[in-house]
């Protein structure tokens, strides 16, 4: 039977976010925006990230420390080689039923049979806008709607469960907030709105260009009625509204005004290696400088077990004007959001 890992809140540990690249073809604004991340932005090199083989032990060991769901994240994992047969070797480890990503959607025209066959469930999709202006705005690098929407029903069409994400930054994608709504609900799919965060430190967060989760259910509710859903299970992300009259759901990740730190069961694995229990955290425990020293899985799995059993991370709940703006996170590009 499987060991109970539990943090100093009493949070069992249950899934595993593994970034698997820090690079993306999109520059979001709120994310990795192109004046920081421009040309001479220094990525990390091939032999800084995690190789497959380290990230197949390190979720194997994860898995049997409990965690049942892995997400596999980025910058854009669908630009990490290999990453079909990476997702087929985590299909494979015992005690993992849910493999998932979250993708800009750019790649999966192409990919998403090929990671069907791999064994990916589900992808989610960022779309920030259904206007193209708004968007290239957003995404920073022009990159057009259409791709997006392509994306999302290739995905379908091969079978993966979709759910679409969109940021809401004040002043610059608020007027979709309904277009979104309306388009996603006629469609069927799950559609998220979340809450502009502060993670890292290169997005110039600040509160007043948070659009608030009970703001943007207003503007949804006066034209579409909603009822609320109970959680798919503990530990759920978001808040989910069900329109009155039909199956199709929306969601709310609302981190910033309603946090759900109480219920984190979430470790996180850096392009680089090192491993965070929270999406805001400043430090880390380096997996990767365990392992190229020669480290056995029984190392690997003590240093996990430790780091959690320690862990008292509950950022979004503590969060002050003051943490959000000078205390010194992890980029969303390395830890994968
Ligand atoms: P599902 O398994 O489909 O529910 O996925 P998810 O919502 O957990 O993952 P996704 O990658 O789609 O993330 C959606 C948003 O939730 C992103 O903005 C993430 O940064 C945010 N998010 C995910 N986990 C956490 C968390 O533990 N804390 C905070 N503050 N935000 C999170
Ligand atoms: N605030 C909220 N969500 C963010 N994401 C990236 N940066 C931020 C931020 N600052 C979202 C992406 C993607 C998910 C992994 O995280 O849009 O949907
Ligand atoms: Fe890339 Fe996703 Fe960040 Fe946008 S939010 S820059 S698509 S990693
Ligand atoms: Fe978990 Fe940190 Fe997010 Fe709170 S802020 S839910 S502890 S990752």
């Amino acid at each position: 039977t499987k060991p109970v890992i539990v943090d100093k809140w009493n949070r069992p540990l249950r899934d595993l976010r593994i970034s698997v690249t820090d690079q993306c073809n999109f520059r979001c604004v709120y994310c990795m925006p192109a004046e920081i991340f421009g040309p001479n932005f220094r990525f990390l090199h091939e032999e800084e990230l995690l190789t497959l083989d380290e990230m197949v032990l390190v979720a194997e060991v994860f898995a049997e420390l409990g965690v049942e769901k892995i997400r596999i994240t980025g910058g854009e994992p669908l630009l990490r080689k290999g990453l079909p047969s990476f997702i087929e070797r985590l299909t494979a480890i015992r005690g993992i039923r849910d493999i998932a990503l979250t993708t800009n959607g750019v790649h999966l025209v192409k990919l998403a049979r090929t990671l069907k066959a791999a064994g990916l469930q589900r992808v989610n999709v960022s779309l920030d806008a259904l206007d193209d202006e708004v968007f290239k705005k957003m995404n920073g690098v022009g990159v057009g709607v259409q791709p997006i929407l392509n994306g999302i029903v290739a995905a379908k069409e091969a079978g993966l469960m979709v759910k679409v994400n969109m940021v809401v930054k004040k002043g610059w994608n608020d007027s979709q907030i309904l277009p979104m709504a309306q388009y996603f609900k006629e469609a069927g799919m799950t559609l998220r709105f979340i809450e502009f965060m502060d993670v890292g430190t290169s997005n110039a967060w600040d509160l007043s260009q948070v659009v608030t989760k009970k703001e943007i259910y207003e503007t949804i509710r006066a034209t579409h009625p909603l009822e609320p859903v109970e959680k798919a299970y503990f530990g759920e992300v978001a808040s989910r509204y069900r329109y009155v009259g039909t199956t199709t759901e929306v969601g709310f990740i609302s981190s910033v005004t309603e946090s759900f730190c109480q219920s984190c069961t979430r470790a996180r694995i850096s392009a680089n290696g090192t491993l965070y229990t929270c999406l805001f955290a400043t430090e880390g425990v380096s997996l990767k400088q365990l392992l190229r020293q020669g480290a056995d899985r029984t190392a690997l799995k003590q240093l996990i077990i430790d780091t959690w059993n320690k862990r008292t991370d509950r950022y979004s709940d503590e969060r002050t004007e003051q943490t959000a703006k000078m205390r010194k996170k992890i980029e969303m590009s390395y830890i994968g959001g």
